[in-house]
C-alpha cells in the first residue's frame, strides 16, 4: 500500500512494498537526467538547480518558501523540490531512488487529472468561477463584440489586430480559400452516407501532401503560410463534405463574401449568382466559432501538441486534432445532444429519462458535466442567449421545449447539483445548428472549423516552446515478467500461411 500524507509543506511517501519497474540500467537514468538538466540549461553535478532553489537529498528540516520537502520513508532521506507557479515538475521526482538501481520516482497520472502539461499564454480558465479568457479577453467581451478572423488573429499573435494587420490577415487567407480541385475527386471517392467528420479529417490529412513545403515547420514564412491555409480551406473543406453527403454540386468560395457568410454560401447556395445568408445565421456562426476556437488543453488540442511534438507538419497535427474531437465524450457532444433530445421525443418524458440516467442504465445526460468548469459553462449561458435569437428567425420547437425541460429539472436535481454538471457549451449549440437545418453529423465538423484557429495557435507555441519535446508519457507496467517463447500453433500450418 502507498500513502501520501501531506503535513504543512512536508509530503511524505510510504511504500510499505517495493514496485517491479521496467529493467532500466542506472547509467541509463543518469544519462536522461543530465540530458534533461542540459537541455534546461541546468548544472549537472549531483544536484539541479531550478529557478533559484535546490533539488538535492537533503535530511534537514524543509525551510524553503516556495517548495516542497518530501520525506522517503523507503530511505529515510529528505528532499527539497522547487514549487512554481503552483507546481512541481515531475522530472524533479526522478532523483528520488529507493535503490541504486531504482529508476526514480514517477508520478501516476491517467487522464492527466492533475499533470500540466505545458505553460501557455493562450487561454485562460477558471471553472470554479466560470470565467474563459482568450490572450485575457473575457470571452463574453469577444462573442459580443469581436470577429471570428479577429479572435482567430488575436490566438495566434498574442494582441488584438491594427487595422492594417488585419487587413492583411483577411486578404491573406481570403486568397486561399480555394482548394486543389484533385480535392472534389478526392471526397467524391467516399460513400454517400460517409460520416462529415472522417471526410474532413481525411482531406485535411491529405493537405499535407498537396503542400509537401509544410514539413518546413520552423520556417516563420511557412508556418503563417500553412496557418493561413489552414484557416482559409476549413470551411471550404467542411462544406464540400456537406454537399458530398447531400449529392450536391460543390460550391466554390465567393471571395466578395465575409468569412461566414462565404461558408454558408458554400452550403446552401443553389441555383441563385450569390447566395445571401440571413443575418442572424451569419451572425450565429461568427458567435458560436468564437465560442469554440479554443478551450486550452482538451483532448483534440492535447493530441494536436502531442502529434506536432514529433515536428510532422500542421496539416498531419490538426487532422489528429479532428479525429480527437469526433468523440462523443467531446466534439461530438453535440451531436449526441440532439440524438438524445430526438430519442426523448416530447418534455414530458423528461423525468424517466433523468431517473434512467441517475440509475446508471441508460446513456449520460449529454451537453452536461465538463472536467473544467464546476459551474455553469460560461459559453453555455452565451449560447442560450443566442439560441433565443436564432429562434426568433425559425421559430420555437419542440425540440427547445425538451432541452429547457431537461435544463430545468437536472438542476433541480441533487444528483447533478452535488456532482456539480452544469450545461456545457454543446447543450445548446446542437438546436441552434437544427434550427439553421445543418444536418446532425455536420455539428461536430462546425466545431472543428471553428477550433483549428485554437490547435493552430497551440501548435505554434508548443513549437516555439523550448522546454517541449517529442511528447512521451512514462507507463507502469503491470505485464508479464520474461517468459519462454513456446508456440501453442501447429507448425505446419503456420508456415503455410505465410
Ligand atoms: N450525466 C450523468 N452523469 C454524469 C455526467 C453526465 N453528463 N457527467 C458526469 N457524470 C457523473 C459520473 O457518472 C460520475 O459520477 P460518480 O462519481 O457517481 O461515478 C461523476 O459525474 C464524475 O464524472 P466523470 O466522468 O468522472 O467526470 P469527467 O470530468 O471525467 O468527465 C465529461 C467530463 C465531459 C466527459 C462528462 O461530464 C460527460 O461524459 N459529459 C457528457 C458528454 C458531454 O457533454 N461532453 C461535452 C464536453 S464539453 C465540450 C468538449 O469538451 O468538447
Amino acid at each position: 500500500m502507498e500513502s501520501v500524507l501531506v503535513r504543512g509543506r512536508v509530503a511524505e511517501v510510504a511504500w510499505t512494498h517495493s514496485r517491479e519497474r521496467p529493467p532500466v540500467t542506472l547509467a541509463a537514468a543518469d544519462s536522461y537526467l543530465s540530458h534533461t538538466r542540459a537541455s534546461r540549461g541546468l548544472k549537472d553535478h549531483g544536484e539541479s538547480v531550478h529557478m533559484g532553489t535546490t533539488v538535492r537529498p537533503d535530511t534537514t528540516a524543509v525551510t524553503a518558501t516556495d517548495s516542497l520537502g518530501i520525506h522517503d520513508n523507503r530511505t529515510s532521506k529528505s528532499y527539497t523540490i522547487p514549487v512554481s507557479d503552483g507546481a512541481i515538475r515531475a522530472v524533479d521526482l526522478r532523483p528520488i531512488r529507493a535503490s541504486e538501481r531504482d529508476f526514480g520516482l514517477m508520478s501516476y497520472d491517467p487522464a492527466f487529472m492533475n499533470t500540466a502539461s505545458c505553460r501557455s499564454a493562450i487561454t485562460y480558465i477558471d471553472g470554479d468561477a466560470g470565467i474563459l479568457r482568450y490572450r485575457g479577453y473575457p470571452i463574453e467581451q469577444l462573442a459580443e463584440k469581436a470577429s471570428f478572423l479577429e479572435v482567430a488573429y488575436l490566438l495566434r499573435h498574442g494582441e488584438l489586430p491594427t487595422q492594417s494587420e488585419y487587413d492583411r490577415w483577411m486578404h491573406d487567407i481570403t486568397y486561399h480559400t480555394y482548394v486543389h480541385e484533385n480535392v472534389k475527386r478526392f471526397l467524391e471517392g467516399f460513400r454517400y452516407d460517409a460520416h462529415p467528420m472522417s471526410m474532413l479529417a481525411s482531406s485535411v490529412a491529405a493537405m499535407s501532401a498537396f503542400y509537401p513545403e509544410a514539413k518546413d515547420i520552423f520556417d516563420p514564412q511557412q508556418r503563417y503560410v500553412s496557418i493561413i491555409r489552414l484557416l482559409a480551406k476549413l470551411p471550404t473543406l467542411a462544406a464540400f463534405c456537406y454537399r458530398h453527403s447531400k449529392g450536391l454540386p460543390f460550391v466554390y468560395p465567393d471571395n466578395d463574401l465575409p468569412y461566414s457568410a462565404n461558408f454558408l454560401s458554400m452550403i446552401a447556395r443553389m441555383s441563385e449568382p450569390r447566395y445571401e445568408a440571413s443575418p442572424a445565421f451569419v451572425r450565429a456562426i461568427e458567435v458560436l466559432f468564437i465560442l469554440h476556437a479554443d478551450h486550452e488543453q482538451n483532448c483534440s488540442t492535447n493530441a494536436v501538441r502531442a502529434v506536432g511534438s514529433s515536428h510532422v507538419d500542421p496539416f498531419s497535427a490538426v487532422a489528429s486534432g479532428i479525429l480527437a474531437l469526433y468523440g462523443p465524450l467531446h466534439g461530438g457532444a453535440n451531436e449526441q445532444v440532439l440524438r438524445m433530445i430526438e430519442a426523448i421525443g416530447h418534455p414530458k418524458n423528461v423525468p424517466s429519462f433523468i431517473e434512467e440516467v441517475k440509475g446508471g442504465k441508460g446513456q449520460r445526460l449529454m451537453g452536461f458535466g465538463h472536467r473544467v468548469y464546476k459551474s455553469y459553462d460560461p459559453r453555455a449561458k452565451i449560447v442560450k442567449q443566442l439560441a433565443d435569437e436564432v429562434f426568433k428567425v425559425t421559430g420555437r420547437d419542440k425540440d427547445l421545449e425538451i432541452a429547457l425541460e431537461l435544463e430545468r429539472i437536472a438542476l433541480a436535481d441533487d444528483y447533478f447539483v452535488s456532482r456539480k454538471l452544469y450545461p456545457n457549451v454543446d447543450f445548446y449549440t446542437g438546436l441552434i445548428y437544427r434550427a439553421m437545418k445543418f444536418p446532425t453529423d455536420f455539428f461536430t465538423v462546425l466545431f472543428a472549423v471553428a477550433r483549428t484557429a485554437g490547435w493552430l495557435a497551440q501548435w505554434e507555441e508548443m513549437l516555439l516552446d523550448k522546454e517541449q519535446k517529442i511528447a512521451r508519457p512514462r507507463q507502469i507496467y503491470v505485464g508479464h515478467a520474461e517468459r519462454p517463447y513456446v508456440s501453442q500453433l501447429d507448425y505446419a500450418k503456420k508456415v503455410s500461411k505465410f
